[in-house]
């Protein structure tokens, strides 16, 4: 199936071929500084909230090129990572290979976690359950493979502030002033094309764009979703730069507007 023309992606052997497509650029240029919300204010903030792992068995859904997989492994905790992007885990096992911590890495689906219920300690998934098709299903998933009294902390964008609409306006000089919010409703699937604006732009322009179908749900959907599984929603936080981290990387100020990001932790 070409990748390029179309405008929605709502089946999931689909949603992972995109997700292979803009996993080699995606790495390199996350690798390089590109993903500055993820490196100066949402994995600190994230690993922040995360309850003790050191000695726990955890499993990182949608582990990416496997930068946070580390972070949480780094805790003390025996990993497992999933993703359903061969070139990503590829990407994260060779990082794995030449300074192991430890981690397992396994091809598959958050809609179908290759795993027995109630296995693991704990779950973690940073930035991955707003991209997939049906996310209530990936919720169930990752509740049924935890043991009783274990947690699930995840990251997604946030749903009330960051639909298609919003736009960050800023002054001459770079400082963000306000955040425009516009009606934007997208078809479930809907594919945004953008690229990590903080990546070194020789850099950066040498790859396409990626190309991330979005699933747009409420706030209240998320909070009625992680209810829904059985889970206890335990905390929540809104990562919002401090007044030195946006003095520092003035990109991530506009979070002190409304924030980008919302995290969720839930316990069985
Ligand atoms: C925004 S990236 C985040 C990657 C990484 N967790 C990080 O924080 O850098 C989303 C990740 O979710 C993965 N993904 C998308 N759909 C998935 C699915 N159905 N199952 C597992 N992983 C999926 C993508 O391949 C990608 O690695």
């Amino acid at each position: 199936m070409p990748l390029g023309g179309e405008a929605v992606a709502t089946d999931p052997a689909q949603v992972a071929r995109l997700w292979e497509a803009n996993a080699v650029a995606w790495t390199a240029l996350s690798r390089a500084g590109g993903d500055i919300y993820r490196d100066h204010l949402n994995t600190p903030a994230f690993l922040r909230l995360l309850p003790p792992v050191a000695g726990l068995r955890g499993l990182d859904i949608g582990c990416g090129e496997g930068t946070n997989t580390r972070a949480v492994a780094a805790l003390g905790a025996r990993l497992m990572a999933l993703d359903v992007a061969p070139s990503f885990l590829a990407a994260a096992a060779a990082t794995e290979a030449a300074d192991p911590r430890g981690i397992r890495f396994v091809r598959g689906s958050a809609l179908s976690l290759p795993f027995p219920d109630g296995c693991f300690d704990f779950a973690t998934s940073f930035m991955c359950l707003m991209d997939v098709p049906r996310p209530e299903q990936a919720l169930a998933e990752a509740a049924r493979i935890l043991r009783p009294g274990g947690f699930l902390q995840f990251s997604i964008l946030h749903p009330s502030f960051t639909g298609a609409g919003r736009r960050v306006l800023r002054d001459e000089t770079g400082h963000a002033y306000a955040i425009e919010l516009r009606e934007a409703s997208l078809p479930d699937g809907a594919i945004e094309r953008w690229r990590f604006s903080g990546a070194p732009a020789a850099l950066r322009d040498a790859y396409p764009p990626f190309q991330v179908p979005r699933f747009d749900r409420s706030l209240a959907w998320w909070l009625n979703a992680v209810a829904g599984t059985g889970l206890r929603l335990a905390a929540a936080e809104e990562p919002v730069a401090d007044p030195e981290t946006a003095a520092r990387v003035p990109t991530v100020a506009d979070t002190r507007i409304a924030p980008l990001f919302l995290i969720l932790l839930a316990r069985k």
